[in-house]
């Protein structure tokens, strides 16, 4: 998962051309959100997060401060924060640093070891108190965490969930559930439906960053899938699926043209397109629906005044 410290690649090449291989071979041509992030990509959504359209990160973060101190349940006791995707624990440590701190042990859960490993080692020094535990996995497959004490509280911020298409987020919360066992809490943080009118520069800033976030996509298959990518004869574009409550990213071939990729070309028409992402914007009603489906039961939920984004407190059974 992305952030802005160390980031380390952790796709083996041969994962990248597989990957590639079977999105650029499907009609219409995808390509996994989860390659954005090489070093270069992981750099890129950090500079998207400072853009004054992106207002995702600041919103969330802004919410999760003032809600921080009336978080966690009474008797909460000494607590577990397990979080998804959390080689960045800059979010988490809003959690981690309420003044009657209830967490003795942080759980975070990440593909990419270097960047885990790091982040361990920032937080040994800033909470000496805290055991720290890094699992390298992908949060996406269910897993047997350590043995941990309880209360655990499972932690997936970032609206990371609106990459998932409905049925996959069921599925990613369902598997959390079994992972993090019985009487479990889970705090989601997911960008809501709103106006195309702010959702749509949110995706396509004025400086570009985002562009070049999606373009850098194909940058990554040249050096590492042994493409041929011309990367001026794409561009980035986003776009409102109003039907399915998403922001879909593409890449738009300007012209006819052929790509070399592994040993295999890959034609492309004008005007053709690489889905490269989505990230749905669900109602706070869908997602308390989805939770559900999931096993999980919404008992709170905060929103920034302007109800843009929203943080569920979650309680499964
Ligand atoms: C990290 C998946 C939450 O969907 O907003 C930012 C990634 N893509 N700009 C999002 C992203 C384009 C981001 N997530």
């Amino acid at each position: 998962m992305p952030n802005d410290t160390g980031f380390v690649p952790h796709d083996t090449r041969a994962d990248v051309v597989d990957a590639a291989i079977s999105g650029l071979s499907a009609s219409p041509k995808t390509l996994p959100p989860t390659l954005f992030y090489d070093a270069e990509g992981c750099r890129l959504f950090y500079e998207i997060t400072r853009q004054p359209e992106y207002y995702l990160t600041r919103t969330e973060t802004v919410l999760l401060r003032s809600i921080a101190p009336t978080l966690v349940p009474d008797g909460f006791g000494d607590a577990v924060l397990v979080e998804f995707g959390g080689s960045d624990e800059s979010k988490a440590r809003i959690l981690l640093d309420r003044p009657d701190t209830s967490f003795q042990t942080y759980v975070s859960i990440d593909v990419a070891e270097v960047a885990l490993r790091a982040m361990r080692d920032r937080l040994e020094v800033s909470h000496p108190g805290l055991t720290v535990v890094p699992v390298v996995a992908d949060f996406m497959q269910p897993l047997q965490l350590p043995a941990l004490g309880s209360p655990r509280m499972g932690f997936f911020p970032g609206s990371t969930i609106g990459n998932l298409d409905p049925a996959a987020a069921t599925r990613f919360l369902a598997a959390a559930r079994v992972s993090l066992g019985a009487d479990a809490w889970f705090l989601l943080g997911a960008d809501l439906r709103k106006s195309p009118r702010v959702l749509l520069p949110a995706y396509n800033d004025a400086a570009g960053v985002t562009a070049a976030f999606n373009l850098n996509l194909l940058r990554r298959l040249n050096r590492e899938a042994a493409a041929d990518f011309k990367l001026d004869g794409f561009r980035h574009e986003a776009i409102w699926n109003d039907r399915d409550s998403r922001i879909e990213m593409h890449l738009v071939s300007d012209r006819e043209q052929s790509v070399c990729l592994a040993g295999r070309r890959i034609d492309f028409f004008e005007g053709e397109s690489i889905h490269t992402e989505n990230s749905y914007k669900h109602t706070e009603q869908r997602l308390v629906a989805i939770a559900r489906d999931g096993g999980w039961e919404a008992q709170r939920v905060w929103k920034d005044p302007a109800g843009w984004f929203g943080i569920f407190l979650l309680r499964g059974g």
